[in-house]
């Protein structure tokens, strides 16, 4: 039973699916394992370190497509691949299957099951497969970074011989994953962080990481049973609006990480809203890609506004691609676990098994 994986289109996907270390452990499960040769050769990883752990290194794709029985990817595979994909394979990665619809129908009609990580229940059970918690924690780390660099003022609070530099000050917009972590990496820094969110319940964990809560008064529940954000309503967009005011005067860099799954992103701050902050400014968005929670967004594009710089960020794993491809080949592995028998020496398509039958894309 073979596990391959082959090279992504370079000039969009940065990260692989699989390393050295999680080889050995997929190998360890008693699986084969064969790469594409150079697989990982622009992270610095040489085809030498996954031989050493046992992979078989093959010419071509076509040929780790011909010999594998599960196939692991970052993203949804090319048309030339899907061509080559033979019928019964396993395919297993982020297939964003809203995005690829027609790509998904096709590789479905090849009868190949497709598992699609993005897809899982977010259960404690599926926490060491949770591809969007543990990508969207790095998103949350980079956009602090990121903003750093663009920002053109220091963000600690100093004090020297020459004068006093105030701390920078930073406000998140959704406290969900990424903002967590983004919250937590601008405070190591030195800024003064606040931070706002829908969900009532995240005003301790954001108080938690020493930032300061900043709450809309409310009296609908904006939260669903599986902890996920609801869509608001008129009047609480007017109340956020009047509570964004005085905060985004305030800040000198926001980091935009609002989400409704399966919605385009909130529209958060408007033209006017955006205009407010001061000279200098930054906004960075992270929800470009789905839209934008900010006026002037544009994915993969810093837009300058009356001084306010307004960062959409596109791709943005491709910046820290290795950190990012350890902790997602670390998912794949945990997911593979649990979809190889060693028993039946087999995957084990068990529907009763609620990780598995999420995550299997059905029909798009
Ligand atoms: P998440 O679902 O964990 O957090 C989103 C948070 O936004 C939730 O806490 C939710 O309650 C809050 N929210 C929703 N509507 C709101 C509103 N109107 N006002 C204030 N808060 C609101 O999502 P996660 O994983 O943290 O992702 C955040 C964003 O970062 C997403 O847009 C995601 O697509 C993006 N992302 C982008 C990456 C890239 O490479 N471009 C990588 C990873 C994440």
């Amino acid at each position: 039973m073979i596990v391959g994986s082959t090279k992504e289109d370079l000039t969009l996907e940065k990260r692989v699916s699989l390393t050295p270390e999680t080889a050995k452990n997929i190998i360890g499960l008693g699986l084969q394992v064969c790469i594409e040769k150079d697989y990982a050769s622009h992270l610095g990883i040489q085809d030498k370190e996954y031989k050493k752990v046992g992979v078989e290194i093959k010419a071509s794709s076509n040929e780790v497509l011909n010999s594998s029985k599960a196939i692991i990817r970052v993203n949804c595979p090319s048309e030339n691949e899907i061509n080559i994909l033979k019928e019964n394979t396993i395919l297993i990665g982020m297939l964003n299957p809203s995005k690829n619809k027609n790509q998904i129908d096709k590789i479905i009609n090849k009868k190949i099951k497709i598992f699609s990580l993005e897809l899982l229940p977010r259960i404690t059970r599926a926490q060491s497969m949770d591809v969007l918690s543990s990508q969207s924690n790095l998103a949350g780390y980079r956009a602090v970074v990121d903003c750093v660099a663009e920002f053109e003022k220091a963000v600690p609070m100093m004090m020297t011989a020459a004068g006093t530099v105030p701390a920078a000050k930073v406000l998140v917009i959704g406290a969900g994953v990424a903002g967590l972590q983004a919250i937590a990496t601008a405070k190591r820094l030195g800024a003064i962080v606040s931070a706002t969110d829908v969900r009532a319940a995240s005003k301790e964990q954001v108080e938690s990481l020493g930032g300061k809560f900043l709450t809309v008064e409310q009296t609908e529940n904006l939260e669903t049973v599986g902890g996920y954000a609801k869509e608001t309503s008129e009047d609480y967009k007017k109340k956020q609006a009047e509570m964004m005011k005085e905060a985004l005067k305030k800040n000198d860099i926001v980091i935009c990480t609002a989400l409704i799954p399966g919605k385009p992103a909130p529209r958060i701050l408007t033209e006017d809203l955006v205009k407010l902050m001061k000279p200098g400014s930054i906004i960075y968005d992270l929800a470009a890609e789905q839209g934008g929670n900010s006026a002037y967004s544009e994915a993969g594009k810093i837009n300058t506004v009356d001084g306010i710089k307004v960062i959409g960020v596109k791709s943005l794993m491709n910046r820290l691609p290795l950190t990012a491809s350890n902790l997602y080949a670390k998912n794949l592995f945990s997911f593979i676990r649990n979809l190889y028998s060693k028993e039946k020496k087999d995957f084990n398509i068990n529907l009763e098994d609620e990780i598995i039958e999420k995550s299997l894309i059905k029909e798009v």
